[in-house]
């Protein structure tokens, strides 16, 4: 990392003026109201961390940011922090809500950090941050800058004002965050990277090293994407901080679960890096840590007692694809797999408790494999509750549930039905997930639609959302009184 970046001016000089602005051996500036706006307001650039000293994630944040303040010391980009429970008015003059709030200073002008919160991403981010767009590179920096961060993307020969040459750029800057974008059009530079002509090289520090891009008929759209498909490695490990990052593609996400004490571990993942190729750009691969998040695992219905196991999930649509789970994460397996996946010969997997022998109370049990047929009959409005068996306000409903079913009882064209959507998924026919428990919503008959019930819970307010959302006409909904349990007994 011998980069030289355009130096951010006087930083150094600044902080050498604040006296005691570090503690110790800290590289990390502490800001206090006395100090924040001398040394904020003059820096090019600064990270500022506003913390609170009881949070956990600032916590685990400091060893990493302190590693980067140290890394970044040499390249003058300075990291700071403010106590806000010491410095409450200097968080809330800088809109501080939540803790740990990192953000990147320039000349005082404040912008949301966009980083990871590890070192290394720390480092990448803030490094980035103080290039421009595009870097000058020369002869003696050519290798240095190739190898300066993870993913690195050079230009070579571009003539300025061809289209080629604004594609690049712009895309350059709206990229600039996440990538090292370099340019040059000395011809030995060129040379020693193998290009002749008009070029662009992704250079990067895993799987294949590097990608040369066609350029013809590129534009910003294509530039980003190809750059996007060929930053991510062919199988990374994937966990909470990234997980984002293969959610926002939208392609689905085939999952290796491995123990990560497997010796075998590295064997397994670059086994399936050919199939991984394969897909690239249609299916992302990754592994993960199948002990430490065993229950995403039966979230998407992989229930093993030994991994390696293999899953595919289609986020957009939220259906989930486990490989047989008897059969091994064979290269030939996986491979067999994912191309019946891909030709639309693999079903979704729909978890489903048993169909009830016999229902024994008025508020029908519901399970996945007999979703459709009670839901989507066109003869009857459905009012189901989604319910977790852990759920507090659940248990609570339980009874009120049940009374409001046993009013209806009569009611043949309407059925009130209660679905454990822990132990039960919702049937590809049905495009929502349920996120918090109760859920309650109304399908009207004849209808493939779904109402939410946004109400409170009390009988009343439910009878009157039934009445104003069903399909049906019924008789008991006729009168306009919003009728008591026992009155409605008189009218039937
Ligand atoms: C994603 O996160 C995992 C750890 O959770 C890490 O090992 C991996 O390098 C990360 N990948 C990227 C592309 O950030
Ligand atoms: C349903 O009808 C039966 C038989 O007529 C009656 O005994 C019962 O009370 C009715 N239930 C309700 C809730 O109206």
């Amino acid at each position: 990392m011998k980069l030289k970046i355009s130096v951010v001016a006087g930083l150094l000089a600044v902080f050498a003026g604040v006296a005691g602005a570090t503690d110790g051996n800290s590289n990390v500036l502490q800001l206090t109201k006395d100090n924040f706006d001398h040394v904020v307001k003059p820096a090019d650039l600064m990270l500022v961390e506003f913390y609170a000293p009881w949070c956990g994630h600032c916590k685990a944040l400091a060893p990493q940011y302190e590693e980067a303040a140290g890394q970044l010391k040499s390249k003058d980009i300075s990291l700071a922090k403010v106590d806000c429970v010491e410095e409450a008015q200097v968080c809330s003059e800088n809109d501080v809500g939540g803790y740990p709030t990192l953000k990147v200073f320039r000349k005082g002008l404040a912008s949301p950090y966009g980083g990871t919160r590890k070192s290394e991403g720390i480092v990448s981010y803030m490094t980035k941050q103080s290039l421009p767009p595009v870097s000058q590179v020369t002869p003696s920096n050519h290798d240095d800058f190739k190898q300066s961060d993870k993913v690195v993307i050079m230009a070579y020969n571009l003539k300025p004002n061809t289209d080629l040459y604004k594609t690049f750029h712009s895309t350059a800057t709206n990229l600039r965050d996440n990538y090292l974008f370099g340019e040059s059009d000395d011809s030995s530079v060129a040379k020693s990277a193998g290009v002749s002509g008009p070029s662009i090289v992704i250079y990067k520090s895993f799987d294949e090293g590097r990608n040369d891009v066609n350029t013809k008929s590129l534009d910003e759209n294509s530039l980003t994407e190809t750059i996007n498909i060929n930053s991510i490695p062919l199988i990374d490990e994937i966990g909470p901080e990234n997980f984002s990052r293969y959610a926002t593609s939208g392609l689905p996400l085939a999952y290796i679960f491995e123990n990560p004490e497997d010796p075998k571990l590295a064997q397994h993942v670059d086994e399936l890096k050919p199939i991984a190729e394969e897909y690239k750009g249609k299916i992302s691969f990754v592994w993960i840590d199948g002990v430490k998040f065993v229950e995403h695992g039966k979230a998407l219905n992989l229930i093993k007692d030994e991994w390696p196991g293999f899953v595919i999930q289609d986020l957009q649509a939220g259906h989930k694809y486990p490989m047989d789970i008897t059969k091994p994460v064979s290269k030939k397996n996986v491979a067999q797999f994912v191309k019946d996946f891909s030709n639309g010969k693999v079903e979704p997997s729909v978890k489903s408790e048993a169909i009830p022998a016999e229902q024994t109370d008025s508020a029908i049990t519901l399970v996945a494999d007999q979703f459709d047929e009670i839901v989507y009959n066109n003869e009857k409005d459905v009012f189901v509750e989604f319910y977790a068996p852990w759920c507090g306000h659940c248990k609570r409903l339980a009874p009120e549930w049940e009374a409001l079913a046993q009013s209806y009882e009569n009611d043949s064209s309407l059925t009130i039905a209660k679905m454990d959507a822990t132990a039960n998924d919702i049937p590809p026919s049905t495009k929502f997930s349920i996120s918090s428990f109760p859920t309650l919503k109304l399908q009207p008959a004849g209808t493939k639609e779904w109402i939410d019930y946004e109400g409170d819970r009390s009988p009343e307010s439910l009878r009157e959302f039934i009445k104003d959302n069903r399909g049906t006409k019924s008789a008991t909904d006729g009168d306009k009184e919003a009728p008591h349990n026992e009155h409605k007994k008189d009218e039937l």
